[in-house]
């Protein structure tokens, strides 16, 4: 286990490195940032979203929260969103789920409790919506359908949402894709695609 001192030490050799090789590099990004991937991920450590995409320094905006969710009436969610869309233009949403997600075991055993509990109420939904469906399958079966079937709800979100409505309303361009990030092998597989209304 690293100890929070080895994080600093870490960084000072980062910086060490990205300034032997590029002495502005810090000085340039500072003037700005011109994203074009807005990535709406889980929290999960396993997931880090600039890694598993070979994505560098100021290349992707991120949110990232419990079970990649992208509610409605949530304002960190919302104004990341307007930001991204209005202010950076960014060209594509990526709303990427991840097989093993705690969030998602937790609503599917019914283990969340408080604060997290409510947080993952459109999974518990989606969960009571399909139980039929799911009463068919095997406990890990079900784990994996739910992860894809919150991904495709969020994408479902972002679809609706006035923000992104209309932003292709007024032309711009946006995608939205629904992502898998498949833990065990590390490949990323693509769910879902909208370009417009
Ligand atoms: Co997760």
């Amino acid at each position: 286990m690293k100890s929070y001192e080895e994080l600093l030490l870490e960084n000072r050799a980062w910086v060490k490195q990205h300034l032997y090789f590029d002495p502005n590099f810090f000085k340039r990004h500072a003037e700005g940032q011109e994203p074009r991937f807005l990535w709406i991920g889980c929290s999960d450590s396993r997931v880090p979203a600039e890694h598993l995409t070979g994505s560098g320094y100021g290349e992707l905006f991120v949110h990232r929260n419990i079970a990649n969710q992208a509610h409605l009436d949530d304002n960190n969610v919302l104004s990341v969103l307007a930001y991204a869309v209005d202010v950076l233009k960014v060209h594509h949403i990526i709303v990427c789920g991840h097989e093993h997600c705690g969030g998602v075991i937790a609503a599917q055993t019914d283990t969340a409790t408080g604060i997290v509990k409510e947080w993952l109420k459109p999974i518990y939904e989606i969960k009571g919506k399909q139980a039929s469906q799911l009463a068919t399958m095997s406990q890990v079966e079900q784990q994996n359908t739910l992860v894809r079937w919150n991904i495709e709800a969020q994408v479902d979100n972002l679809k609706q949402c006035p923000i992104i409505q209309k932003a292709w309303e007024r032309g711009q361009g946006l995608a939205i894709h629904g992502w898998l990030y498949e833990l065990e092998t590390g490949l990323l597989k693509s769910l879902c695609y909208h370009d417009h209304i």
